[in-house]
């Protein structure tokens, strides 16, 4: 992945009483129920259009909230022009700003996911039903890069763990493997075989089960923008970026380890386990530090935590694992 450098003004970032006043409006109206357009109390209504407001709970978000602060860490979020103005999303471009341009175009709606292979519960499902079994919660978490960039972004979707306990992997899956979808008609990246199309992404299922690991639907209380990955996205915090794939269409259970996009194209240089690891250099780059997007100094870099700060909930996934083999 090349790393472009891109300035964004400190009068971008969202001032934390706005957002924090907003979380607390949107949490109000789910708790007043007001009304269809909501639907009813932990069933996940997804409205078609970027940006409208969802109907989350803040409840789960805050116990979570005090389980990832990590001592030290700048957790403030980053605003949400940062968030859906820099990103990667390769169906639309290599560019930082590509995916604003362009994804617009896809069309979201109707969005159906097929779920197949080592599950008691399989077929294929229109979004609408997918989701309804989830009530939504926000997550606030930390979202590194293996760029060597960083944010604090606040998504509202719910645990993959729920996920997976309604279609019930068997005993034989081991592995958990995502698609996105290939429509190159709205996404022009993927006239290009600059990457192995569609995008493929994998967990195993004990990484899938851990309660951080999150299907997302939203950000900022608001329906997920397309270049931020609508209508569904994974969002593994303790891995790098490329493990978070964007408008997925397909989920299947395996028994074998998946293969994935990035470790399709350079073997070499990213892993099927992509843990945040400062101790594990890119062969091109450091992972000690990296750069949060919009610091007050442009140069300005910080250490990188191993998990991204999340290993007192993760660590134990690896226990015995050499993670300069398994990178
Ligand atoms: N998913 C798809 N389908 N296509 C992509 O190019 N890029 C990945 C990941 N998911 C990507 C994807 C990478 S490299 C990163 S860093 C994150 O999405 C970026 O997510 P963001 O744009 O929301 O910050």
């Amino acid at each position: 992945m090349a790393s472009r450098l891109h300035r964004i003004a400190p009068s971008e970032i969202t001032p934390p009483e706005v957002f924090f006043n907003r979380r607390r409006f949107l949490a109000g109206a789910l708790v007043a129920g007001t009304g269809a357009a909501l639907g009813r109390a932990g069933a996940a209504v997804v409205p078609a259009a970027a940006g409208a407001p969802l109907a989350y709970s803040l409840d789960s978000a805050d116990s979570v909230g005090a389980l990832v602060h990590a001592p030290g860490q700048d957790e403030t979020p980053n605003s949400w022009e940062q968030i859906t103005h820099y990103n990667n999303y390769y169906e639309f471009g290599t560019g930082k700003s590509d995916p604003a341009e362009y994804a617009a175009a896809l069309q979201t709606r109707p969005w159906s996911l097929t779920v197949s292979g080592e599950a008691e519960v399989t077929g294929q499902f229109p979004l609408e039903k997918f989701l309804s079994p989830y009530a939504l919660e926000e997550r606030i978490y930390r979202f590194r890069c293996v760029e060597a960039w960083s944010m604090v972004i606040p998504w509202v979707g719910f645990p993959l763990a729920r996920l997976l306990k309604q279609f019930k992997p068997t005993s034989r899956a081991k592995y958990v493997a995502f698609e996105t979808l290939y429509r190159p008609s709205q996404m022009p990246g993927q006239r290009v075989p600059i990457l192995q199309w569609p995008y493929r992404e994998g967990l195993r299922i004990d990484e899938a089960m851990n309660r951080l690991a999150f299907m997302v639907v939203g950000l900022y209380g608001r329906v997920l923008p397309n270049q931020s990955g609508a209508p569904l996205r994974l969002i593994v915090p303790w891995k790098y970026g490329f493990k978070s794939i964007k408008s997925i269409v397909r989920i299947v259970f395996t028994e074998r380890q998946p293969q994935t996009t990035w470790s399709l194209a350079a073997p070499n240089e990213y892993g099927f386990y992509a843990n945040v690891n400062p101790n594990v250099p890119h062969p091109r780059w450091s992972q000690a530090t990296e750069r949060r997007i919009g610091a007050p100094l442009f140069h300005e870099r910080q250490a990188t935590l191993m998990f991204n700060g999340y290993a007192d909930e993760v660590a134990y996934l690896y226990n015995g694992m050499n993670l300069h083999e398994y990178f």
